[in-house]
């Protein structure tokens, strides 16, 4: 098993009560260091591209490197598009071959959200992939898409309704989480996790997962969140690898650029790890 799509991935981990972890990938080293700890550790993954990672890339090119990297892994994998404003960029992931996409519409306003999620729904079904939806807005910035001020907070009612008319296979609530190091403690409204999986059925994406406890995560994912969100944990486990192996490197005065590739993919590949025996993903693969 390799490439599957969003349902089939989120549907095993609702039903399991277990997390897939879904990890904001930048370059090939991130790609490959996640696939490997996801067979490391039979573990189901969705690898997640920003709007900014497409555009550095160009779809073409990071769709090759992707479908490269993936021959051979035999546990599931799901290639997602994190937060997309623009349709532009979701029809060229889609044609292109991603399996979802997170298309998000939350500024504009609920009712014009519905018919557009509803036509990329469409779009994405023509192609076989599936959609992730948001009517809020989760706090912070992420490679440069959202906003640091607090959502609107929409009811029950109106989630509810948004899910079950525009027909998304996922959706990400605001829920008290936030992109990014959390600066004070989170407020988490675990309710609402319950809430809206009884309504509709539908597995939630739970966002802003870098700084979130074990226990918070577990509590959420027996909650229905299905697909976890890990971003600013990987980019700082990178960066700061890179630093600690450079700074060494200076000092020793030996330059060579494969061994400090090897020390950032193990430390991604040990990040990743503890997010998959966190989320108790290790050991799902189907
Ligand atoms: P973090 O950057 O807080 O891990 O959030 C990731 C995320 O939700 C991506 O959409």
């Amino acid at each position: 098993m390799a490439v599957v799509s969003l349902q089939d991935t989120l549907a095993h981990s609702l039903s399991a009560r277990y997390g897939v972890p879904a990890f904001n990938i930048l370059n090939d080293l991130t790609i490959e260091a996640v696939l490997a700890a996801a067979v490391q550790e039979r573990s189901p993954v969705i690898l997640q591209t920003s709007v900014k990672t497409v555009r550095q890339y160009g779809s073409e090119q990071l769709y090759d490197i992707f479908r490269t990297l993936v021959r051979g892994v035999d546990v599931p994998v799901t290639l997602h598009l994190d937060h997309c404003p623009y349709r532009d960029v979701i029809s060229d992931c889609l044609r292109r071959g991603w399996n979802s996409v997170l298309f998000d519409a939350h500024e504009l306003d609920v009712e014009e959200n519905v018919r557009q999620t509803t036509e990329v729904v469409a779009e994405a079904r023509a192609t076989g992939a599936h959609v992730e939806g948001e009517i809020e807005g989760i706090q912070g910035v992420e490679d440069g898409v959202g906003s640091d001020d607090k959502p609107e907070s929409m009811s029950l009612e109106v989630a509810t309704d948004f899910i079950q008319r525009t027909g998304v296979q996922c959706f990400a609530p605001a829920i008290g989480n936030a992109h990014g190091q959390y600066t004070s403690a989170p407020v988490l409204d675990h309710q609402r996790v319950s809430d809206l999986v009884e309504a509709t059925g539908v597995p939630m994406a739970l966002h802003g997962g870098t700084g979130l406890s074990t226990a918070q995560f577990q509590d959420l994912i027996a909650r229905g969140c299905a697909k976890v969100n890990i971003s600013t944990a990987l980019k700082e486990t990178f960066m700061k690898s890179g630093l600690s192996f450079l700074t060494e490197t200076e000092k020793r005065g030996t330059w060579d650029p494969p061994s400090l590739f090897a020390a950032q993919k193990q430390a991604v590949v040990d990040m990743a790890v503890q997010h998959m025996r966190d989320f108790r993903s290790s050991g799902q693969a189907w």
